[in-house]
């Protein structure tokens, strides 16, 4: 029996360890804001209401530029909008389609259908947002190291006036003596950190009190940060809670198997000494 909470013992610290570091990117600039969403941990779940919400942010601000390819609107019904919230979302929307006689058509969006890209292609985007293409944000949580902390100080790491920086944070962000944001780029202090660096091609997207929420939520540029990261962190990871769940099961399984199998042992073993 010892032996089986050791094996216990073994386990368990494995099963809530935090996999996610606090560390910026590459390990210089600024370290990320603190932050802990309700996705992290063994047992995270994905908050319903911050997801919806987030979606309304993409809808209305995120999704002029940036693309969510591997989303289709149906899979929205695993956020809780009804199939009739779907449908419409969908149906608001103008899709390009083929018709029976091989002609280009514009027809409203079905459940099924992808969400809708913004341009055409890459070189479109490129050309539409000053040479830097908005890249697709279905896996963006997932493709940056600290994902989901790393996109909620983005959006929050605006700085509007550089040059008027006092002096001490200029030092700590490490800038060079010449620094020159050009024209079209916005300073933000977790992208691409380096003496000529922290020059990113999207201007601060996100304001306070910017969205009016229909559930009347709170919409600070924390509050709408962490929705919207949400919303992203679930598009890039739709059967995250499916996946914790059977993990939850199987260690267990094993753990009960484990104690199965010692008992059987012991009996096999009992008169053989
Ligand atoms: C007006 C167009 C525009 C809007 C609106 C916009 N973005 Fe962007 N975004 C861009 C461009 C352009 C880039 C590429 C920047 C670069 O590489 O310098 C980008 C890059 C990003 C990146 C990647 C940063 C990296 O590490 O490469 C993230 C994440 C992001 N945007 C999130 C968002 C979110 C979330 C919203 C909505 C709240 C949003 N964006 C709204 C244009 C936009």
């Amino acid at each position: 029996m010892r032996k089986l909470f050791a094996t216990g013992a073994l386990i368990l610290p494995l099963l809530t360890a935090s996999a996610a570091p606090a560390m910026a990117e590459g390990g210089h600039g600024p370290a990320l804001l603190p932050a802990t969403f309700s996705f992290e941990g063994p047992f995270g779940t994905y908050d319903r209401g911050a997801a919806q919400r987030g979606f309304q942010i993409y809808k209305e601000v995120c999704s002029a530029c940036h693309s969510l390819s591997l989303v289709s609107y149906r899979n929205l019904m695993d956020l809780g909008l009804s199939e009739a919230a779907v449908k419409g979302i969908a149906a608001d929307v103008q899709v390009n389609d083929v018709n029976d006689k091989g002609e280009t058509i514009e027809r409203p969006g079905k459940p099924s259908d992808r969400f809708k890209k913004p341009f055409p292609n890459e070189a479109a985007a490129a050309a539409a947002n000053g040479g830097a293409a908005p890249p697709d944000l279905s896996l963006i949580i997932k493709a940056r190291p600290n994902g989901a902390r790393y996109v909620f100080s983005l959006l929050q790491g605006y700085v509007e006036d550089v040059d008027k920086l006092p002096a001490p944070e200029k030092a700590a962000l490490g800038l060079a003596k010449d620094y020159k944001l050009e024209d079209g780029k916005s300073f933000n202090k977790y992208f691409h950190p380096g003496e000529q660096g922290y020059k990113i091609g999207m201007a601060k997207p996100l304001n306070d009190g910017q969205i009016t929420y229909v559930d009347g939520a709170k919409n600070d540029l924390a509050s709408m940060s962490r929705d919207v990261v949400t919303f992203l962190a679930w598009a890039a990871e739709p059967k995250m809670e499916e996946r914790k769940r059977t993990g939850v099961r199987v260690i267990l399984f094993l753990l009960i198997f484990a104690g199965m199998m010692y008992a059987v042992k012991r009996k096999v073993w009992a008169n053989a000494h």
